[in-house]
């Protein structure tokens, strides 16, 4: 692409600005699933582990999508340094409550995210954010599924709630 080309199709940089800051967002849900991938697997509960490394994951990707948006649309993306994150909790449910209260968060984000899209009548911004509010959408009842699960089986034994884990991660 030319760089006349790219110039008009340039994001606008206050939007560009607030990509950047949900990209650090992204990575930093990325580094704390990984934080309570390893928690879960050093509590010996492998098929929760498996879930939140393959969470990680997923944000990872969410933060590329963003990154890749800014670069594709002339945009300087800006890789994220990595923030700490907390590596503690008090039980399995600590740490899937911990992960709804982020998914929560973020999706304030990403609306506060879509508002500004809208108010610059940025449409392409708004058309990629439409992913990102499908996507919380679905994260968000994923987890609280899950918390519903663990809140039936009450006083089970905690291997028995990962393992029904293992079905709820399809
Ligand atoms: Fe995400
Ligand atoms: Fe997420």
């Amino acid at each position: 692409m030319d760089n006349s080309l790219r110039e008009r199709i340039s994001i606008l940089p206050e939007m560009m600005d607030l990509l950047n800051q949900q990209i650090k967002q992204e990575q930093l849900a990325s580094s704390s699933y990984l934080a309570m991938a390893a928690w879960c697997d050093q509590n010996g509960f492998s098929n929760s582990a498996k879930l939140f490394y393959d969470q990680s994951k997923e944000e990872r990707e969410h933060m590329m999508k963003l990154f890749g948006y800014i670069t594709n649309n002339g945009g300087a993306a800006i890789s994220p340094s990595v923030e700490p994150v907390n590596h503690s909790f008090l039980s399995l449910r600590d740490v899937f409550e911990s992960a709804l209260n982020m998914e929560i968060d973020v999706t304030k984000k990403i609306h506060t995210l879509m508002s500004t899209a809208r108010k610059l009548e940025d449409y392409n911004t708004e058309l990629c954010l439409q992913w990102f509010v499908h996507e919380q959408m679905e994260e968000e009842q994923f987890f609280r599924d899950i918390i519903q699960m663990i809140e039936l089986m009450g006083d089970s034994p905690l291997q028995l709630i990962d393992d029904r884990i293992k079905r709820e991660n399809h």
